[in-house]
């Protein structure tokens, strides 16, 4: 089973203005989260921003893209100011590209190497292209689960991507709502002829949550959430 994360007063802070005050505080040390949406919805970005708040916080930091290449990740941060090429050179940041087919090799490793490097955040972007790859749902049900129970027991704190069709539901595969501790839905909204995405907090475990949508706004340092109720959507 997954290790159980307590809520022993030690809580991580996100990195994104306003979504530590909708989840009691911050993120529980060492829980997993997982951040789902449909395509475009900032998911990587929000990713970035959360291992962004760690580097300044002089946190190791470790990025698992099954998706774009380290050099598109880095040019995704670089758009906000967030100079992910410097800690990588100076060896804060493990950014590291892993074709999905590996899986079962990455996570025999990963925590061990998370451990042993005392990595504090984890990014794994994106969970979904291992439906590529593994064509049994079975498999990847599997996969899965041994990822998230590895990341769990390695002690970081980590947040999953998911990329979900909007009608679909929050997870592709059925099982990472269920083993991560947090669910975090990017929601695509067209309001107005305005498109944007808003955030819902899904599920936080041990955490006090505001469930309600709010709007996640594109601004020049980042991501930030907004007051609910408003439908002001991109800056
Ligand atoms: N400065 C900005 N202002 C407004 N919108 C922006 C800005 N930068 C990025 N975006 C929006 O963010 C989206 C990309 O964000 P991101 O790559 O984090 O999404 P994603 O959910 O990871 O998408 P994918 O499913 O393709 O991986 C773009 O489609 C764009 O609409
Ligand atoms: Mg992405």
């Amino acid at each position: 089973m997954p290790k159980k994360v307590q809520d022993t007063g030690g809580r991580i802070k996100s990195g994104i203005p306003g979504l530590d005050k909708l989840i009691g505080g911050g993120f529980i040390k060492g829980s997993s989260i997982l951040v789902t949406g449909s395509t475009g919805t900032g998911k990587t970005i929000f990713c970035c921003q959360f291992l962004w708040e760690g580097l300044q916080n002089g946190e190791r930091c470790m990025y698992i893209t099954f998706e774009e290449l380290p050099e598109e990740i880095k040019a995704d941060a670089e758009v906000f100011g967030w100079d992910f090429d410097k800690y990588d050179k100076s060896g804060k940041l493990t950014l590291t590209f892993k074709d999905p087919f590996q899986t079962t090799d990455i996570t025999t490793r990963l925590e061990n190497e998370i451990r042993q490097t005392g990595i504090s955040r984890v990014v794994v972007d994106s969970t979904s292209l291992l439906g590529l790859y593994f064509k049994n749902p079975h498999d990847i049900r599997r996969e899965l689960y041994k990822l998230i129970s590895a990341l769990k027991a390695s002690g970081a704190t980590s947040l999953l991507t998911a990329e979900v069709p909007e009608e679909d539901g929050i997870s592709r595969f059925g099982v990472e709502e269920y083993v991560t501790d947090g669910v975090i839905y990017l929601h695509y909204t067209g309001i107005g002829g305005e498109e944007g995405s808003h955030l819902q907090v899904r599920k936080m475990r041990r955490s006090k949550i505001e469930k309600g949508f709010y709007p996640l706004l594109f601004t020049k340092n980042g991501l930030k959430v907004g007051k609910e109720g408003i439908s002001v959507l991109m800056k």
